[in-house]
């Protein structure tokens, strides 16, 4: 399997946006902290993570949703990444891809995109704009507000449910994940 620090060269060779990375640092962050809740493999969790979105400077995701997700997987298989549970996790984590969430890291992955930008938007609404001084009860008071940071699905990230883990867990795991690379997402 490809090594993090590869995975990472690939994401800057195709990202450039600053914050584009840091969105792909936090998913694969908390994705691996899933994958130590789940008791399941930490590394390929986490690797899917971060290499989500590798497409998302060649895609045009507003008028061709269906693109983004197939394309990473080109890019992906181009650059000899071959593991298939990498590459279904990637197609699988954008529910406009056509592909169903089958295993529980694409389910896994599916939720967890949209809650890194909820997590990212709460901490910057917040008085210190520092991740590690907000908690999950903040979060959770962003998520009941329809109006705040509307580009996080909130319905997508409901999903949860689907791996039987409350909305509450799910944030709490994954702002604990987040806040663990608090300085590499710029947020503290
Ligand atoms: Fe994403």
């Amino acid at each position: 399997m490809i090594e993090r620090d590869e995975a990472l060269k690939l994401v800057k060779k195709y990202v450039d946006t600053q914050n584009s990375v840091k969105h792909m640092i936090a998913t694969e962050a908390v994705m691996r902290k899933m994958a130590d809740y789940f008791d399941e493999d930490e590394d390929l969790w986490g690797i899917a993570g971060l290499l989500h979105d590798i497409d998302m400077e060649e895609v045009d995701y507003e008028n061709k949703p269906k693109k983004h997700g197939p394309r990473s997987v080109e890019i992906l298989k181009e650059e000899g990444v071959e593991n298939k549970k990498i590459l279904d996790a990637v197609l699988a984590h954008n529910p406009d891809a056509g592909k169903e969430a089958d295993s529980l890291m694409e389910k896994v992955i599916r939720a967890v995109d949209p809650l890194t930008g909820l997590i990212v938007a709460a901490t910057l609404i917040s008085p210190d704009k520092d991740i590690n001084k907000i908690d999950t009860d903040f979060v959770m008071r962003r998520f009941e507000e329809k109006r705040f940071a509307t580009g996080a699905n909130r319905d997508i990230i409901r999903t949860c449910k689907n791996f039987d883990m409350s909305l509450e867990k799910f944030i709490e795991l994954s702002l604990e994940a987040m806040q663990s690379v608090s300085g590499e997402l710029g947020l503290e």
